[in-house]
């Protein structure tokens, strides 16, 4: 596994282009993910949402968006440079889009880090993390921190990751992690380097069976899925039961 530092550090380098190679990369399919995600943190009617390696903050506006207001959002990365993307993209829908006011009057960004939550036992009702937990240094850890802030019973974790696409699908997805993604992301980003990281990373991620038995063994109840775009990824829903 990747050292925290040098992740922190990779982010840092690609901050400013990060949002232009999701969307690229994605064929803009990120927008229905993050939707979808949004969709099901509405489903838990949360009072306190955060979204942890929130990156460029677009995580949580879909949820802002999604809740109108009726919880407060905090958006929580280790890296400055991406907060600052979020926080300039806060800045300019306020200033630019004024329907945006209720949506956001209840979301602040804050820095902090997934191994060791800045949040006491049992405050939050919904984590959400969108391609983050894959980059934790130590998976174990952090899941384990995200299941003591979580309130219960009724607290939910709510993992956007990659996932092992359908069978057909994985000749042609291959390719294009592989292959095409490093030579748009050097156009789109100058680092091909970070999303050749990508690809290996997606590689290693456990697939869904050996995923919810670490969501079990860091002491989650229940836990389902749902793939997306072909399960080219998924949205895992951990929740917390008993008393
Ligand atoms: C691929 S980006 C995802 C950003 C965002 N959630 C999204 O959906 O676009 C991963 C983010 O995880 C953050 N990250 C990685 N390890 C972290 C940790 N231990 N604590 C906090 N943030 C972390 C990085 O700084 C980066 O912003």
């Amino acid at each position: 596994m990747v050292e925290a530092s040098a992740i922190n550090e990779m982010f840092a380098g690609i901050a400013g282009r990060y949002d232009l190679a999701n969307h690229l990369l994605s064929a803009g399919q990120d927008f229905y993910w993050r939707k979808k995600l949004a969709q099901e943190v509405l489903r838990s009617q949360p009072r306190r949402v955060v979204d942890l390696a929130t990156g460029s903050g677009d995580c949580v506006f879909s949820i802002a968006k999604a809740l109108n207001g009726s919880a407060h959002v905090t958006g929580m990365d280790f890296c400055p440079p991406m907060l600052e993307q979020a926080e300039r993209k806060k800045k300019a829908l306020l200033e630019k889009k004024p329907k945006w006011t209720t949506c956001l009057r209840e979301v602040d960004f804050i820095q902090g880090d997934c191994l060791e939550l800045p949040f006491s036992d049992g405050e939050v009702d919904v984590l959400t993390i969108a391609f983050g937990l894959r980059n934790l240094e130590d998976r174990a850890r952090g899941l384990r921190e995200m299941r003591r802030v979580l309130r219960k019973p009724g607290g939910v974790l709510l993992v956007l990751e990659f996932s092992q696409p359908d069978t057909w699908v994985r000749p042609f997805y291959y390719l294009y992690l592989n292959y095409l993604i490093p030579v748009i992301a050097r156009l789109a980003t100058g680092k091909p380097d970070a999303y050749r990281y990508l690809g290996a990373t997606i590689g290693k991620f456990p697939p869904k069976d050996a995923l919810e038995k670490e969501f079990l063994e860091a002491g989650f109840d229940q836990v389902t899925s749902q793939g997306l775009s072909f399960s080219i990824v998924a949205i895992h829903r951990a929740e917390v039961l008993g008393s």
